[in-house]
């Protein structure tokens, strides 16, 4: 009997190798390829003569019907995906164990129900008495127009539902199924690929918009191949501590509107609602003047958030010094420090240094610099920086404070939570400028802001 030939498939990208490595010499990473069974020989079809014709048309002559949106009822995730769901659209939604994806699927499609129905949730991680627990949790009354699906065969899973004619389909998640026709295991890049392959197929030709959840490894990538993110339309991604409340919904690509967009949302036990105004929940109720805490407008796609920023500088008894950073690139902490010592003349080398940044919000952008560093240095000097004080700007390593993009929203969105006076660079262009302070170099702006 002739043996099963096999092949070497890196988990991460897909690409294929007659051998095992130990390094996927595609996308670099170490021990990704793995070996799997060669596709069986009925997969290959043969070139169709004479089958159906693809249609073609011009540009002008295609209709827009199909192109018409879905609103989803959850306004701030209508607006993350650009004005609701497209029929026939692909959307991933990645995120790790326990972020809430589940209990988000849910609840959208128990929303959804109300108007487009029947909805198909298909699940090979959870029977479908623990969905009905969840549904009860989140009191979901239109149980009826939710077709729930516990099984992880997807042949099967969507044979059954083809008849039932669903209007928009679930699955939870890409890494729990697998189709008969791959000899792999779940998980594997091959199932996931074939999976997804499958899915599109079925969605496009019926029009459904269809949501795919896919687990992510620690390093934030979606557990096994990255080709799932090019398969899809949408690829969006639930961000936050699973020990917070706050979950960020963060738009990573998508073919019917903007990236780097977020709906914030924070976990009750009702399940997951949504935030309308963010800079609320990042910056404390009670604004504090204690040294070494500032309020930082951090933009998140077109949208900005205040958030609080708090640094705390203490005398080291190390011969390293500690610099722990969270939610603050710790790279850009040590440009900061550095720049704060040679161009001001702060001496951080004898200190511990510790940064945080609220509600699991990450300062991804330079446009916090100037606040990272007065309170820095507003920790060193037990010096507080005023409460009605807002601080915009990206150092550099000359020590100048240069204007960063979007200021007038940064700005825009200081005056709604109170703030009058708004430190900014110099040559930066504003509508007004109404409490404006400008300055040129960190200097400046620690004379502006310490006196
Ligand atoms: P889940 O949606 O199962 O996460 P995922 O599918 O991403 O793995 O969410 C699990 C967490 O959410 C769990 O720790 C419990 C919490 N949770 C609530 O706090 N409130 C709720 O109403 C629900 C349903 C879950
Ligand atoms: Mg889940």
């Amino acid at each position: 009997m002739a043996k099963a030939r096999s092949r070497f498939v890196c988990q991460s990208c897909g690409q294929i190798f007659p051998k095992w490595q130990g390094q996927c010499t595609a996308c670099q990473e170490w021990n990704t390829v793995a070996q799997e069974a060669e596709p069986g020989e009925a997969r290959r079809v043969p070139m169709q003569t004479g089958g159906s014709l693809a249609i073609i048309q011009t540009l002008e002559e295609v209709t827009m019907e199909r192109s018409a949106r879905w609103p989803t009822g959850v306004d701030v995730f209508d607006e993350l995906i650009g004005g609701g769901l497209v029929p026939g659209g692909i959307t991933l939604i990645g995120g790790e164990p326990g972020v809430g994806k589940s209990t988000f699927m849910l609840q959208l499609v128990s929303r959804l129900g109300v108007k487009i129905k029947p909805l198909a949730y298909i699940s090979g991680e959870e029977s479908a008495t623990q969905i009905k627990l969840r549904a009860e949790r989140l009191r979901i009354g239109n149980g009826s127009d939710i077709i729930l699906v516990s099984e992880q065969n997807i042949d099967s899973a969507l044979n059954g539902l083809a008849s039932y004619l669903p209007r928009l389909l679930v699955v939870d998640s890409i890494q729990t199924v697998y189709t008969q026709q791959m000899d792999a295991t779940p998980g594997s890049v091959t199932q996931i690929r074939e999976c997804a392959a499958i899915l599109t197929k079925f969605g496009k030709d019926r029009d459904l918009p269809i949501f795919i959840i896919g687990h992510v490894t620690k390093d934030g990538a979606i557990a096994g191949p990255k080709i799932l993110e090019h398969m899809v339309d949408t690829v969006l991604y639930f961000e936050g501590d699973v020990n917070s409340n706050f979950r960020i919904l963060r738009v990573f690509k998508n073919r019917y509107g903007a990236t780097g967009e977020v709906a914030v949302f924070q976990m009750t036990d009702k399940g997951l609602s949504p935030i309308i105004n963010p800079s609320d929940l990042f910056i404390s109720r009670k604004r504090t003047d204690a040294p070494g805490v500032v309020v930082v407008p951090i933009m998140q796609g077109s949208r900005c958030i205040l958030s609080e920023l708090q640094a705390l500088v203490t005398q080291s008894f190390l011969t390293m010094p500690r610099r722990v950073a969270s939610g603050v690139d710790s790279s850009r902490l040590s440009l900061v420090v550095a720049v704060l010592e040679k161009h001001a003349g702060l001496k951080f080398y004898n200190r511990d240094i510790f940064v945080n940044v609220a509600g699991g919000l990450k300062l991804s952008e330079p446009g916090g610099d100037l606040g990272l560093a007065m309170a820095l240095s507003g920790s060193l000097n037990d010096r507080p920086v005023p409460t009605d004080m807002l601080l915009v700007g990206e150092l550099t390593l000359a020590g100048e404070v240069r204007p960063v993009s979007q200021m007038a929203r940064r700005i825009n969105e200081g005056r709604r939570f109170g703030f009058s006076r708004f430190v900014v660079a110099d040559g930066c262009e504003l509508p007004d400028e109404k409490g404006v302070v400008r300055v040129a170099t960190v200097r400046d702006a620690l004379k502006a802001v310490f006196g």
